[in-house]
Parts: C-alpha cells; structure tokens; sequence
C-alpha cells in the first residue's frame, strides 16, 4: 500500500520534468483521408515543446526519404517542418515519420498515406522476344493487375484496331487477361502493339514493339 502511495506521488513530478526537461514533443499529424493519384499531399510535423534549434528528419518507411520526384520537405520556420508530395502515385503509399532533434533529446511521430483504391485499371508491361524470325509463332499476354472487373480488352496495331486476319488472333483467357497470338510472324507483323483495357472507372493501355529480325526479313523478300 505504501508502495502504491509512493508511486503516485512520484507520478506527477515525472510527468511534469518530461514536459520540463526540454526534450522535443511533436504534435500528431495525419494525411487526408481522401487521397486520389495525382492529387497533392501535405503535413506538418510542429513541435510543441523542447528548447530550438531543432533538427528535422523524414523517412518513409524507416529509410531516410530524399528530395526527389515531387516528395520535398522545407523548414517552414524554427518549430515546423513540412513535407509536400506534390503528385500522390500507388507507391506514395507508406509510413512517413518526422524526427525532431535537439541537444536534450529527439521525438518521432508518423502518418499513414493510403492512396484512394480509385478502381481504374492497370495493366503489367508486356513484350515481345528480341529474337523473332519470319515464320515463328508468337503470343503477349495483356494483365489487369488492378481495378474492378469487368473489363473490355482492346488491341491496336500502330494506333489502328487490330484486325484479326490471317495468322493474328486475340482471345481473352479469364476476366483479367487478353492473349494476342501471330501464329508466322512476318515482315508485315512489325510494328507497335497496344492493347488497352477499360472498365466504368477508366483505361489503362501499354504498348510494344513486334520486331522481325531483319536478316530474315530480306531472306522471306527473296
Ligand atoms: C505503418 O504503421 C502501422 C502501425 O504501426 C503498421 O501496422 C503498418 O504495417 C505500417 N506500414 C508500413 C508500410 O510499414
Ligand atoms: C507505341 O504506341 C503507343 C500508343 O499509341 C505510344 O504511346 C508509344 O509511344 C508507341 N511506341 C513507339 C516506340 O512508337
């Protein structure tokens, strides 16, 4: 009991040297809510106790972040720092902390960017093999890695809607894939494939070259 007694009594003198003591304590910040790609995104990490000068450090994620690609962070005055992501992208996502530093000690608090799940689709990057001669048989795949279904699978050749002729086909596999074959690729194959995908919200398109290995092509030609 006298224990307890003690600890109580001792409970307000701590807290009160915390607050005293000229350690920093940074105000909690957050990142909006609302947060759609391509929007702009701003905190301010304020200290609110402590004896300046302060140092400020960001990091995301536990690494240090760097100025670059649109992520910038300023002093704004002795107790504030701010950090600006002028364009938020998928990978924007993360913990962003503020450190504040000075001779006494240092205080960190963190913010969680979650950018909006906006439903537009987003496919994975495709190409053809480097190493195609007339004759070889060839297929892509177009993959919605993102968005809600469902989808509409385009493909276009050289900004044109492909037509499937000849030895060109297009089949969609599932919900989420297209599959693009040329069964004898040939001097006319060459060229740049796009295939684009839609859904209520948005497209997304990715595009690649199809190219026949020249040697080949004059070998067909003769
Ligand atoms: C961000 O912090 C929260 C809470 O500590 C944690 O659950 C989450 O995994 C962290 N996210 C990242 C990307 O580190
Ligand atoms: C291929 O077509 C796409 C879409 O029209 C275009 O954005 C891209 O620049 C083209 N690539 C090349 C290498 O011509």
């Amino acid at each position: 009991m006298a224990v307890l007694l003690n600890i109580a009594m001792l409970f307000p003198f701590i807290v009160k040297s915390a607050a005293e003591s000229g350690v920093p304590k940074i105000n909690p910040f957050h990142f909006s809510g609302e947060l759609d790609v391509g929007m702009r995104a701003s905190v301010q990490c304020a200290v609110i106790y402590g004896d300046p000068p302060f140092e400020f450090s960001w990091f995301k994620d536990g690494h240090k972040l760097i100025d670059n690609r649109g992520v910038s962070t300023r002093n704004i005055d002795d107790f504030t720092s701010n950090l600006v992501i002028s364009k938020v992208e998928a990978d924007s996502n993360g913990n962003y902390t503020c450190r504040a530093s000075n001779s006494k000690g240092f205080d960190e608090k963190f913010a969680t960017l979650s950018v909006k799940d906006d439903g537009t689709p987003k496919i994975t990057p495709f190409h053809f093999p480097g190493e195609l001669t007339v004759g070889m048989r060839t297929s892509v795949l177009c993959a919605v890695i993102y968005g809600h279904p469902p989808f509409d699978f385009t493909w276009l050749k050289d900004g044109h809607k492909l037509s499937e002729a000849r030895s060109t086909s297009v089949k969609n596999i599932d919900d989420f894939t297209s599959n693009l074959v040329i069964s004898k690729v040939d001097a006319d194959s060459n060229g740049n494939y796009t295939c684009r995908a839609s859904n209520s919200k948005g497209l997304d398109e990715k595009s690649a070259l199809l190219s026949v290995k020249g040697k080949c092509i004059s070998i067909f030609i003769l």
